[in-house]
């Protein structure tokens, strides 16, 4: 009997801010069916059920072993009926027939196309299928379709935006932004958040936050014209409004979901194509980026900072933490004790942790 030591079971939280959570994942059989199911919940708007998954991938998620038997999932929290159902299928046939039929689902197939094009949503997704649409080609030929701004461009760049950005294109991106916000802001601190910070090596977009120190922020940073498409949000934050009480609430920071152009050294096949007329504009030496840009003012950064570098599990958990454990509220602004009724101000995430009575954890180990 070979009992992993130091692991028990009934420790570990129903909380992932309580966990670490690094990228190297024993049970990826597991949650990748987890997400699936969790997916198609989204797909459905069943917030409860897609939770319920969420939540059991991002415990499996954490254990430092893979699971072979059900008994190594006794005592872990988050375990309902219809996960362990899933986790004994898997176990038993090395897959779950749960998730292979949403995967061959129609309904699900659709909107796994439809929510790839930047600016669709669920909403727009159950619109275009309620109208009898099930693919993009066939969304794209629908001419009487009034698509946004954002989706229109969403569909011209989709070949680039589908294709992951990379930890290289990513520091790219990272040195053109810096360069730029600094020629308006010279002492400007701009930090790379969101997947990269957490240490994954490729993403489906990257994410700023940037922040002025001194009195106030650049409300027109972005309004600057350094991007192919930009979507500017401007700030609704009102000085001393409570926290958000929403698991998932937007923040009030101006910010911009954008889409740069990243030049990148192309390919030269002149030799190899000789006969074909060589003509430098039909390359295309460039590839689209998402980008969000994120601003807040300085005594924010740090909230702000916790929030955008997520995983998006992970604050879902520190907010519900927050709320259910210490009577406090979090959002990406601030930290409200219910109790005390006052704000509690933090220039470090560590500080944020502290007054959660939380142990830190690093941003590597936030991949719940
Ligand atoms: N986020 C947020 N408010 C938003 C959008 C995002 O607080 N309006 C947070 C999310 O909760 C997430 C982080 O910002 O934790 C980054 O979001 P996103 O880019 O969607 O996810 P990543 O973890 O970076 O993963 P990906 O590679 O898919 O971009
Ligand atoms: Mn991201
Ligand atoms: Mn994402
Ligand atoms: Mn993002």
């Amino acid at each position: 009997e070979s009992e992993v030591p130091s692991f028990t079971a009934s420790k570990v939280s129903q909380y992932s801010c309580q966990r670490k959570t690094t990228l190297n994942n024993f049970n990826k059989k597991f949650t990748d069916a987890f997400e699936i199911m969790a997916e198609n919940y989204e797909f459905k708007e069943n917030e409860m059920f897609c939770l319920e998954f969420l939540r059991a991938a991002s415990v499996l998620k954490c254990l430092p072993f893979p699971v072979v038997r059900m008994k190594d999932i006794q005592g872990l929290p988050c375990m309902g009926d219809q996960v362990r159902d899933i986790v004994e299928e898997i176990i038993e046939e090395g897959e779950s027939s749960r998730a292979k039929d949403v995967l061959n689902d129609e309904r699900y197939k659709s909107f796994k196309q439809f929510t790839s094009v930047f600016g669709v949503g669920v909403k727009t997704s159950e619109k275009w299928y309620r109208m009898g649409l099930r693919t993009l080609e066939e969304v794209k030929a629908e001419k009487t379709l009034k698509l946004s701004k954002m989706q229109r461009v969403g569909l011209l760049y989709y070949e680039d935006l589908v294709s992951c950005v990379s930890k290289a294109e990513a520091d790219a991106v990272g040195l053109i932004v810096k360069k730029t916000v600094r020629t308006f802001l010279p002492d400007a601190l701009i930090t790379l958040t969101g997947g990269f910070r957490r240490g994954k090596k490729i993403g489906h977009d990257i994410d700023f936050l940037i922040t002025n120190p001194g009195p106030r922020e650049d409300d027109d940073l972005l309004h600057k014209g350094l991007l192919l498409y930009c979507d500017i949000i401007e700030s609704t934050f009102v000085k001393d409004q409570l926290p958000s009480r929403k698991v998932d609430a937007m923040d009030n920071f101006q910010k911009c979901f954008a889409i740069l152009k990243l030049y990148q050294p192309r390919v030269d096949n002149r030799s190899y194509n000789a006969s074909k007329e060589f003509d430098m504009a039909e390359v295309k030496d460039w590839k689209a980026i998402r980008v969000d840009l994120v601003i807040c003012p300085f005594e924010q950064y740090a909230y702000a900072l916790l929030g955008w570098t997520g995983s998006r599990q992970f604050g879902r958990d520190l907010r519900r933490f927050a709320n259910h454990e210490k009577k406090m509220i979090l959002d990406n602004h601030a930290l409200y004790d219910k109790r005390k009724r006052i704000f509690l101000k933090a220039g470090s995430e560590e500080e944020i942790f502290a007054h959660l009575g939380l142990d830190y954890v690093e941003p590597w180990e936030r991949n719940a």
